[in-house]
């Protein structure tokens, strides 16, 4: 598998908001749901359907509904929160299970402090969220988690990443469709996104 960046000129506009520096947590926030929203759209293009019979006012007719797997929904704590209530505006039967991850400030690497999952993620489409796909690191660990539970179908929804991170999670898990509202130029020394849009986490929740 590989990455799909998905390209739609709304996606466009709203990803430039958020780049905006002077743009507030509320309507950062705002505009994060709503990539989620039209991200999901395409997340969920190949979701299995069944015909079914039924009966309009007018006549008797079939129609197609959703059949087979279900999906879970299993935000990176505590950035990928941003992305949850946009996906269930159109997925709203789906899971939401957590992973808590925060990056070490010297390391870099990736600590989990908290996994709560649905039972059956193994007979679910599993969406991992977070806004941000930087080195990869949490992005890989919380697979890996998924993984260890069952898992068996896992997509990534993530707004930006970096390419070094792309990488990094194609070669941890090739097994895993990468979706992405853009894709920027690099890490700096700090491992954030270049150009980017700063920390996602203090830009949603107001925090420095
Ligand atoms: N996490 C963020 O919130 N921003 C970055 O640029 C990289 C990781």
């Amino acid at each position: 598998m590989g990455y799909t960046l998905i390209k739609h000129p709304l996606i466009d506009h709203k990803m430039t908001i958020l780049r905006k520096k002077e743009t507030s947590s509320m309507e950062f926030r705002q505009v994060a749901n709503e990539i989620a929203t039209l991200m999901g759209y395409e997340v969920t293009r190949d979701l299995e359907t069944e015909e079914i019979e039924i009966e309009t006012p007018i006549c008797k007719t079939t129609g197609r509904v959703i059949s087979g797997k279900k999906v879970g929904i299993v935000p990176i704590l505590r950035a990928g929160l941003g992305m949850v209530e946009g996906l269930l505006t159109i997925i709203p039967a789906a899971r939401v299970g957590h992973i808590g991850m925060y990056r070490d400030p010297e390391t870099h690497k990736p600590v989990t402090y908290y996994s709560k999952l649905p039972k059956d993620v193994s007979s679910r489409l599993m969406l991992v969220v977070d806004p941000m796909l930087a080195t990869g690191g949490s992005l890989i660990e919380a697979i890996d988690e998924l993984k260890r539970n069952g898992a068996k179908n896992i997509k990534s929804i993530n707004l930006l990443a970096a390419p070094e991170g792309v990488k990094a999670v194609q070669e941890a898990h090739p097994d895993v469709e990468i979706y992405l509202a853009a894709l920027d130029e690099r890490l700096n020394d700090d491992k954030y996104i270049v150009p980017g849009l700063g920390d996602a986490g203090d830009r949603l929740f107001g925090t420095k």
